[in-house]
């Protein structure tokens, strides 16, 4: 492989491992609001959860498989530690502002691999792209409907049942 080649593919390389970084962080921090959830009884919010966290595990086993099939190293570390104390209250507004930066940050990595001649990582960005833009549109909902209507949609979810 020349040279150029070369750093062309580690481009990538470190392009989808950051990005699994940010999906192995999403996994803990969404984990950690399911269970939160979960402890203040809202069933069905904590169940949504629960799978917008498991869509992160299938991104970050995507991003590595990526990284597999070109040969790299796949990390194992989350990219930052998450953040503990949330309210039912700041909880969604937090979770979307983190979906927003991821794609935002997804956008530039993906013109990267672009640049870098790989457009089957490209592709893979662009593919997750889309489902980080359904997570967003989800959690901004659910802080307006929290902010907005409060007690009349948080006691429809109050005692409902956690288990799918
Ligand atoms: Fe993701
Ligand atoms: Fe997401």
């Amino acid at each position: 492989m020349t040279k150029q080649k070369d750093d062309k593919r580690a481009k990538v390389i470190a392009a989808l491992n950051e990005a699994r970084a940010m999906e192995l962080q999403a996994i803990y921090q969404y984990m950690n609001h399911h269970y939160s959830l979960d402890d203040w009884d809202y069933g069905t919010l904590a169940v949504k959860m629960k799978k917008i966290a498991i869509d992160e595990m299938r991104h970050a086993e995507q991003f590595a498989e990526r990284i597999k099939d070109i040969n790299g190293n796949a990390g194992s570390e989350p990219i930052g530690k998450i953040t503990h104390g949330h309210t039912i209250d700041n909880l969604y507004p937090f979770d979307a502002a983190a979906e927003e930066d991821t794609i935002e940050r997804y956008n530039a990595l993906m013109i990267e691999c672009r640049e870098s001649g790989d457009s089957v990582s490209a592709t893979l960005f662009e593919k997750i792209i889309n489902e980080e833009q359904d997570h967003f549109n989800y959690f901004d909902n659910t802080a307006t409907h929290i902010k907005e209507l409060k007690t009349s949609f948080l006691a429809k979810a109050a005692g409902t049942a956690s288990d799918d």
